[in-house]
């Protein structure tokens, strides 16, 4: 049964009107939601698409036995603090013929995940298993756009884009908003890449990544099907009623991901006016996935998973199915609706195999499916 914890309303306009249709949630209360997010929590990017921008592209044909082509992208961009770089790793299957959907993934584990001979392979980033299924399998390090630690945000786009001059406003942008401007910036180069089907681009996390990549989707509605794996407190679960990590822990331990305000929530999180059902709403009408692991106490799976069962109201308005009305699943159970899915994998906080081939499975059958 749905737990009962009491949440902010979602279909409950600032203004007090009810919203009831998909345009009324696209006119106000999107633009909304997703505001709130920015003043609270994640805090309002100081960047877009910069208008200094350059794609540096390498390409390297019969990679991984001959099934796929690589090309590594450099995404070098300027802004009035100096000059940054993201690279990109992207494989391809040499059989497709046509433009071809992809899977990005928001990396937070660094240089192991994405060697670019595949000598050591990490389960993390299967691409192997993407390209024998057809799709494109694209990473970024998300230390490219912001080193993980605080610096009171003098390094990576923060230095590069904000005003350094004066106090830092309590609603700027952390770390998790500029890996999320990291994903938005590949999604820049893969709109240009004429063996990509833009039109068919999942952004992918774990953990701190799967904070990234919800931001991501709710900010950029380019990427096509948005998937969390394990992304826990201030990603996929509610905070009210969260087990595990809370707002204070995540806070203490990690200054700089969140935006000032949102320290001001520690032990107050009913004070919030948004909980993170509104942020899985806000990927509405698009697909979403969440994916949770049994052992992953911290993140608090079922908080994930009662999370994407309340989003469902958004996707309703819309007219499509989601999941909703149903009781935790039972590991290594899959549930699919048309539009969100879910799954729980025995074991430990991570990235594995098992996850990997369900988000392609919902993918073939429905985020990515043509009619
Ligand atoms: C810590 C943190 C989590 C985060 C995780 C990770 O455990 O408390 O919020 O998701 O690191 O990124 O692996």
């Amino acid at each position: 049964m749905m737990d009962e914890r009491k949440l902010p309303d979602m279909l409950l306009a600032l203004s007090g009107e009810r919203i009831k249709t998909a345009g009324q949630w696209r006119q106000t209360r999107r633009q909304e939601i997703l505001d709130l997010f920015r003043e609270h929590v994640y805090g309002w990017e100081s960047a877009g698409r910069p208008e200094i921008m350059e794609f540096d592209t390498k390409v390297t044909p019969a990679m991984m036995g001959g099934s796929a082509v690589r090309k590594q992208v450099d995404i070098r961009f300027e802004g009035p603090g100096g000059a940054g770089s993201i690279r990109m790793l992207l494989f391809l299957p040499s059989t497709c013929s046509k433009p071809c959907p992809a899977f990005l993934l928001l990396n937070n584990r660094g240089s192991q995940v994405m060697d670019p001979e595949r000598d050591a392979i990490a389960p993390f980033w299967p691409a192997e298993r993407m390209i024998a299924r057809g799709y494109a399998a694209a990473v970024l390090d998300v230390e490219d756009a912001d080193p993980d630690f605080h610096d009171g945000f003098r390094n990576g786009v923060h230095g590069i884009f904000d005003r350094l001059d004066g106090e830092r406003p309590a609603n700027a942008w952390g770390t998790i908003a500029a890996w999320a401007w990291a994903g938005s910036r590949a999604m820049d180069y893969l709109e240009t890449d004429p063996d990509i089907d833009a039109s068919r681009v999942a952004v992918v996390g774990h953990s701190r990544g799967g904070k990234a990549a919800l931001w991501a989707g709710a900010l950029d509605e380019r990427f096509a099907f948005v998937v969390s794996n394990d992304s826990g407190c201030t990603g996929a679960a509610i905070a009210r009623g969260k087990q595990g990590e809370t707002i204070r822990n995540i806070n203490d331990q990690f200054p700089h991901w969140f935006n000032g305000n949102y320290k001001t929530y520690n032990d107050r999180e009913e004070h919030l006016p948004v909980d993170q059902h509104m942020l899985l709403a806000l990927i509405a009408p698009r697909p979403l996935y969440v994916a949770s692991a049994s052992k992953d106490e911290w993140a608090d799976p079922r908080s994930e998973f009662l999370s994407l069962l309340h989003a469902a109201d958004a996707y309703r308005l819309f007219g499509c199915e989601a999941l909703a009305g149903i009781g935790f699943p039972n590991p290594e159970e899959p549930l699919a609706s048309e539009r969100t899915g879910y799954h729980v994998r025995t074991g430990e906080h991570d990235l594995k195999e098992y996850d990997w081939d369900r988000f392609m499975d919902f993918a073939d059958r429905h985020a990515f499916k043509r009619h």
